[in-house]
């Protein structure tokens, strides 16, 4: 099923991970697809999968590489975007990163690039799409978050923050938005194999899968057949939602 044919999505950290997954999905999905990161030849594999996994080869597949916390470049990536294709439907916030460490000994650096990076981009993407969205009276925003954001989690209490932060920031959206056909939801993911897992030592891989009642560690996919639900039309009455997806890991 075409659940997204004819619509123009933009996934920020769409060059790896979950992101890659989301775009490759919205591809299938008949969407044309433009994906935000830091690194070309990342961005170059990205493309090339996603061209790969489109349901028809007219569908567009580009990359811009940029800094989603940068207000300026997000601003002009978005202009361009808007000037070639006319509109943007579909609006995942994905790019994220960790710089984890106890809070006594956090830098402010790495505070600061957390929420930069996690929770800045947000409003910077939302604001810049806030006027064609609410012109069009059509539009969905998707803030991919996380269980920790709902939890919270030792050494993590910058992401923690960034990522709660999304949600009401999400849920504010869905009000000030709704009114113009505007839907905004988060997904929390639990524990997803990607690179941003890669890092972690086996012995705390295993303790985190134990946690997990379908005892599995998810993957990038799981994530981005929630996202397709969400973009699509079968969401068209939910928002200000967190759906979760972690294998029943926060009950
Ligand atoms: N993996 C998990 O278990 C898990 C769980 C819960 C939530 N999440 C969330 O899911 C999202 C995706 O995570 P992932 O596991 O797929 O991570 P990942 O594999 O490390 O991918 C992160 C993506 O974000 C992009 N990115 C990072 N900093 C950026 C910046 N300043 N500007 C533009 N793009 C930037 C990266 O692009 P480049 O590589 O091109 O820089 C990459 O595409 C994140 O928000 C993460 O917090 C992940």
């Amino acid at each position: 099923m075409q659940l997204l044919k004819g619509k123009t999505a933009i996934i920020t950290g769409g060059t790896a991970g979950i992101g890659k997954a989301i775009a490759c999905l919205y591809a299938q999905a008949g969407a044309d697809v433009i994906i935000f990161g830091t690194n070309q030849s990342r961005a170059d594999q990205a493309i090339e999968e996603i061209q790969q996994s489109r349901s028809n080869s007219e569908q567009k597949a580009i990359s811009f590489l940029l800094d989603v916390s940068k207000t300026k470049e997000v601003d002009e990536a978005i202009a361009s975007i808007l000037k070639d294709f006319g509109k943007v439907d579909i609006l995942v916030n994905n790019a994220g990163i960790t710089r984890d460490g106890l809070l006594m000994k956090m830098s402010e650096e790495d505070w600061d690039l957390v929420i930069d990076v996690n929770l800045k981009s947000v409003y910077n993407t939302c604001r810049a799409l806030s006027r064609p969205m609410m012109k069009a009276r059509s539009g969905c925003i998707i803030n991919i978050s996380s269980v920790i954001g709902l939890t919270g989690n030792a050494g993590q209490v910058n992401y923690a923050a960034s990522k709660s932060g999304m949600i009401g920031l999400t849920k504010s959206l869905a009000k000030e938005f709704a009114s113009r056909g505007i839907r905004a939801n988060c997904i929390a993911p639990g524990y997803i194999e990607t690179q941003m897992t890669d890092a972690l030592a086996p012995a705390v891989k295993e303790a985190i899968i134990a946690k997990v009642p379908l005892a599995r560690i998810g993957q990038p996919l799981d994530i981005a057949n929630a996202a397709l639900y969400l973009a699509s039309d079968l969401a068209s009455y939910v928002t200000g939602q967190v759906l979760t997806v972690d294998g029943g890991m926060v009950i």
